[in-house]
């Protein structure tokens, strides 16, 4: 690191995660004059197989830490001049089954982090939110503005609710140039299988049953993962210093439409969907009103849901060993208390 003709080096937290290592990627691709230092603590959801092509990359550091333990925090952060802030334990039916470490790494460890960067003097902090914070839409009201109240309805989204109001709170009280972005859901390369669409994906080409929330008519806005990493990267280099984003893919879709797309892509039959007891305080709707970085940033989503999902699908056919390597047995003895005796029928 710090080779000739380097201008900034970033941070990002949680790199090892799903949009963390896209997000890595895409930086050490279009940014060639950045450094990346990734700080992540590899929890069961950190993968450095996501990562393995880059490893060896000269303007990559990879240091295994908690975003909760200063010393970590700081021997990261050292020389950084922006930082890009997503770890955090992000699965909300892992909230309802133990808040405990929500608490601690997103709510504590956004704390620790934004000591460290007035500490450090960085030129940019962005705090990695999520449109959860904004609670649960009915289908006829408007998309999420950055205007919402938060409203969150689950021990995760009210803890990343709690971090989004402690950063700002350093911005007024402390100065601390930070910026705050909220985004849909998100999916492509690398998700890790607890969470709905690699879920389907896995399940469905082993066979196996496809649990569905109560009756599955929710409402997701789905954005590809690659559409976010680059607007994150937007928002570092020209987002407005106290403002804060939405970030959302224009497509709001409901749970049982997108499972029956899978289905298909995959050609596997609709009979595996098996409805099961509902996500307690599960939101309904969510949908984002990209307005203002559109048309502050210039930003908007660059691949439409028909494209990425095939695109997408098609990645866990030919990585089906990485999803094999980070299902460990961890994983099946989560899946086994979030979904045994859950049948509704
Ligand atoms: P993920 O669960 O796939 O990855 C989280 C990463 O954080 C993992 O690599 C994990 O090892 C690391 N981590 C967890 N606790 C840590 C700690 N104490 N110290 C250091 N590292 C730690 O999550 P993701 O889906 O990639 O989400 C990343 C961020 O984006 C989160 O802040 C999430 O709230 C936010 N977000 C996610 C989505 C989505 O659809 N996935 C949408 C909007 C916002
Ligand atoms: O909206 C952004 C959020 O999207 C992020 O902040 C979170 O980190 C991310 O996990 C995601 O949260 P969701 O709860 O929306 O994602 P999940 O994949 O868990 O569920 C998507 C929808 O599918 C939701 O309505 C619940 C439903 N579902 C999920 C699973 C895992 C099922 O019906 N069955 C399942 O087995």
């Amino acid at each position: 690191m710090s080779g000739r003709g380097i201008k900034r080096r970033v941070l990002v937290t949680g790199g090892a995660g799903f949009i963390g290592c896209n997000l890595v990627r895409l930086i050490l691709t279009e940014r060639p004059d950045w450094e990346v230092v990734n700080l992540d603590l590899l929890t069961y959801a950190g993968n450095l197989t996501s990562l393995a092509d880059v490893e060896d990359h000269p303007r990559y550091r990879f240091i295994r830490g908690d975003v909760a333990e200063p010393v970590d925090v700081a021997k990261a952060m050292e020389g950084c001049w922006g930082v890009l802030h997503l770890a955090a334990e992000s699965h909300v039916d892992r909230s309802i089954l133990d808040p405990g470490p929500f608490l601690r790494t997103n709510i504590i460890g956004t704390r620790v982090m934004l000591d460290a960067a007035r500490q450090c003097g960085v030129e940019r902090f962005v705090q990695v939110s999520t449109d959860e914070v904004y609670g649960s839409l009915q289908p006829e009201d408007p998309a999420f503005t950055e205007m919402n109240r938060l409203l969150p309805n689950s021990p995760y989204s009210a803890s990343k609710a709690g971090a989004d109001l402690l950063v700002r709170a350093y911005y007024k009280t402390f100065e601390l140039p930070v910026v705050i972005t909220r985004c849909s859901n998100n999916f492509g390369p690398y998700q890790f299988p607890e969470k709905l669409l690699p879920l389907l994906i896995r399940n469905a080409l082993a066979d196996k049953e496809i649990p569905v929330y109560g009756d599955g008519l929710q409402v997701r806005d789905w954005i590809f993962v690659e559409d976010h990493c680059r607007a994150l990267v937007e928002v570092l280099e020209k987002g407005r210093t106290g403002e804060t984003y939405n970030i959302g893919g224009n497509c709001e879709m409901r749970n049982l439409d997108i499972i029956r797309k899978v289905l298909e892509e995959l050609g596997k039959p609709e009979s595996l969907i098996t409805f099961v007891k509902d996500r307690p305080g599960h939101d309904r709707r969510y949908a984002m009103d990209n307005g203002r970085i559109e048309l502050e940033l210039g930003w908007t989503p660059a691949h439409t849901f028909a494209e990425a999902l095939p695109k997408t699908v098609q990645w866990y056919l030919d990585n089906l060993e990485w999803v094999q390597s980070v299902v460990t047995g961890g994983y099946l003895e989560y899946y086994q208390r979030q979904y045994a005796g859950r049948h509704s029928g």
